[in-house]
């Protein structure tokens, strides 16, 4: 199929070199200049493993390539993705002027049918103002098929999880982009569901806040955990293994973050209230995420006492692991809030330091991780990194002036650490 992404974002980029993996000819366009340069040399915008070589593989056998032109896009494909950003507004609600610019955009250069296909993360019934803006700037009153088929990938295993995704949802107005849409993920032989336009696009809220709700489910979990000595991991284990529950997205923490979740709640409780009905379990879902955030700060506090001068060396600050993606990142709040206290900081993230050094200031970068807890008073870990479980433990407690560790993702084995010296301190755990 000839396929174009309007977009070259996390989302976009992934759809665009996944497709093209598949075998598909994919055109993938983006506004910003320097980004498609980037990409045309054989660079790529984002860290997220495995992306590259898909990238580089499939511009070298032709089957994608980059251009800033829209026009280029809609004129050479049949099937057009929009995957531009859907930022979130002062109120919560989502800002829908880029999805807006493009749907003009598509529709002035439409010549011929095209299918129209959402990606982006929007409210429910944005589908059907995408067609009635295509059906008011079309020039030639060509006809056109709009698609919802919201994305359910995780940042770090995008790629993965494009690969092999559980589900295919595909919203649809009618049954005549149905075919062509089956076409393009036939490759990737995953269950699909066609739906009406608005209940796939409610599918994609509805996945998102529940996922935090159930992250915020084990965090009110963790708390009544340390008040009664029980292990929130057991808990997690015990719970998750009824399939009804499952055991992912139970692991407690200072919170979640990113890009998706905390937006994505505050939008659909905006959506929600707009059509009148008080979603009061997200309002909640969402303020145990903050509570969250100020109980492990708390946990500093109460231990150190005095944070003003004292050094803590943080581990982590991409939002999550296997990225270096920073936005709403709970370890650079954490950062900032600790900074707050005039303590001093020494961070080191795998992935993320270079976004970091655009939000975090006055901090010091450590490059190697075993180095970060030199002439420490504390050690926190903020982000859930595989390799943070290496840490040269001895290393790094000979060369703290107090070896106390505040885990925030729970990484390691409480009685292991303090076996091994160390004052240790983490979620839901004893
Ligand atoms: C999330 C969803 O998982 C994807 O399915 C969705 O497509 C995506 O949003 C999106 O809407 O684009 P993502 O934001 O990449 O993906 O990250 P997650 O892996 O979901 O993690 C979100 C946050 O929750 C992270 O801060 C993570 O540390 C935290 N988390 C996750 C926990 O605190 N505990 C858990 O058990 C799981």
């Amino acid at each position: 199929m000839k396929i174009t992404i309007i977009g070259t974002g996390y989302v976009g980029l992934v759809t665009g070199a996944c497709f093209a993996e598949v075998g598909h000819n994919v055109i993938c366009v983006d506004n910003d200049a320097q980004k498609v340069r980037v990409l045309q040399s054989g660079g790529i915008p984002n860290y997220e493993p495995g992306l590259e070589e898909i990238v580089q593989k499939n511009v070298d056998e032709g089957r994608l390539r980059f251009t800033e032109s829209t026009q280029d896009g809609v004129e050479n494909s049949d099937v057009i993705f929009i995957a531009v950003p859907t930022p979130p507004q002062q109120d919560g609600s989502v800002d829908l002027s880029f999805i807006e610019k493009v749907a003009r955009e598509i529709a002035t250069y439409m010549k011929s049918y095209k299918i129209v296909v959402d990606k982006s993360t929007v409210p429910v019934k944005t589908g059907e103002k995408v067609a009635e803006t295509l059906r008011r700037y079309t020039k030639t009153n060509v006809d056109c098929d709009v698609v919802s088929n919201p994305e359910f990938l995780r940042e770090g295993f995008a790629v993965e999880d494009f690969l092999r995704p559980e589900r295919i949802v595909i919203g649809v107005f009618s049954q005549r982009p149905v075919k062509a849409m089956k076409e393009i993920y036939a490759p990737f032989n995953a269950p699909i569901i066609v739906t009406d336009i608005n209940s796939a696009e409610l599918i994609k809220h509805a996945a998102n806040s529940f996922l935090a709700m159930k992250i915020s489910y084990i965090n009110a979990i963790s708390v009544i955990c340390e008040s009664t000595g029980a292990d929130v991991i057991e808990v997690a284990n015990g719970i998750g293994m009824d399939s009804r529950i499952g055991r992912r997205f139970l692991d407690a923490g200072i919170g979640f973050g990113g890009s998706c979740f905390p937006k994505d709640l505050s939008a659909f409780i905006k959506i929600s209230e707009e059509i009148g009905y008080d979603f009061r379990l997200l309002k909640e879902v969402r303020r145990i995420n903050a509570e969250q955030m100020d109980r492990f700060i708390k946990k500093i506090t109460d231990t150190i006492w005095v944070l003003k001068d004292k050094t803590i060396g943080v581990l982590g600050l991409a939002f999550k692991q296997n990225t270096d993606d920073v936005r709403m990142s709970p370890a650079i709040e954490l950062c900032k809030r600790l900074q707050k206290t005039g303590t001093k900081l020494r961070v080191h993230d795998p992935k993320a330091m270079e976004k970091a050094r655009a939000v975090l200031t006055n901090v010091t970068y450590v490059e190697d991780m075993n180095n970060v807890a030199e002439g420490c008073d504390a050690l926190v870990i903020a982000t859930e990194w595989e390799i943070f479980k290496k840490l040269d433990l001895e290393r790094a407690r000979k060369s703290m002036t107090h070896p106390i560790m505040f885990d925030g993702r729970n990484l390691f084995d409480p009685e292991e650490m303090e076996k091994l010296g160390w004052i240790y301190k983490s979620v839901g755990r004893k």
